[in-house]
């Protein structure tokens, strides 16, 4: 527990996270956000990064003055990742920094597409944003909860190479198959382009109701990918009421059952990926 996480065993870099799926509205964003607020609810130090042009995380976490602010934004960012101030992309939040996204993003495909090495330049900009150079505020994140768009191409690869570390949802419907399949094939592609491993650490059934349907899919999940731990988060209106607020569901008064979903999905992620980095400073 967090508790018991002394000073000395902070980890040497943060574990990044990919929050993905091409497919729209299966509930990245709110994946993204409750499992962000689930890391800080166990302590952790979270960095989010809303990378979908539609800014809808933005909204979700209380920012949407971000997204219509003037330049420099996320774009400028990532065609310049050491060049512009952490100050103009990364906004407080009571549960996590956020690097917003903003109206810009909309140009984001075709500006990097003139860019060299356009799938690099989000690890660059959170390898710059990670470290303390420049900062005057206590950048050592844990964890970076990258939110991606719903469709795949360069800014999609962008989290993707960044992250190396995958959180799939998917709502528990038939259309699902294809969908992973498609992200699986796409994910292939990229790690063989980049000479990367991208692995994913968690899969997500979401939005689920009381249906045979839904009970078949679940199965479908457990076999499709054996060593992924499954997580099941059921439809709820409380999510939306979190979302209205500006906040995770764990931020807010209101008891929510699928708290303990999101608190087993942190634990889990934390035991994975950052045993290995733990590291005892002098
Ligand atoms: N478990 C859930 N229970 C109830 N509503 C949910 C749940 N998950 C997501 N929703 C709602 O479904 C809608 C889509 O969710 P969300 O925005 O998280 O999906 P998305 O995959 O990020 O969408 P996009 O592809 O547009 O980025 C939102 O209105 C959200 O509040
Ligand atoms: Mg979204």
């Amino acid at each position: 527990m967090w508790a018991e996480l002394k000073s000395h065993e902070r980890m040497a870099e943060p574990a990044r996270l990919c929050v993905t799926n091409q497919k729209g509205g299966v509930g990245k964003t709110t994946v993204a956000i409750n499992l962000a607020g689930a890391l800080n609810d166990r302590g952790r130090d979270v960095l989010f990064v809303d990378l979908d042009p539609q800014g809808n995380a933005t909204e979700g976490l209380g920012l949407l003055e971000a997204y219509d602010a003037e330049p420099p934004t996320l774009l400028d960012a990532l065609v310049d990742p050491e060049g512009v101030p952490r100050e103009e992309i990364v906004y407080d939040h009571e549960e996590m920094d956020v690097v917003a996204s903003n109206v810009d993003m909309n140009a984001a495909a075709s500006t990097l597409a003139a860019e060299d090495d356009a799938e690099l330049r989000l690890d660059r900009l959170l390898t710059s944003l990670e470290s303390d150079a420049g900062a005057d505020v206590d950048v050592d994140y844990d964890f970076v909860v990258v939110d991606c768009p719903p469709h795949l191409g360069a800014v999609t690869d962008n989290g993707l190479v960044a992250a190396q570390n995958l959180v799939i949802p998917a709502l528990a419907e038939p259309t699902s198959k294809r969908s992973l399949e498609l992200l699986f094939d796409y994910v292939g592609a990229l790690e063989m382009d980049h000479d990367v491993e991208i692995e994913p650490q968690a899969l997500v059934a979401n939005r689920i109701e009381n249906t045979n349907a839904a009970d078949e899919m679940l199965e479908w999940f457990e076999d499709a990918l054996p060593e992924t731990p499954l997580y099941r988060v059921r439809k709820r209106v409380a999510f939306q009421r979190a979302f209205s607020a500006g906040s995770s569901i764990f931020a807010v008064e209101e008891e929510n059952d699928m708290r303990e979903v999101f608190a087993s999905m942190a634990e889990t992620l934390d035991e994975r990926l950052t045993s290995t980095r733990l590291e005892v400073s002098a």
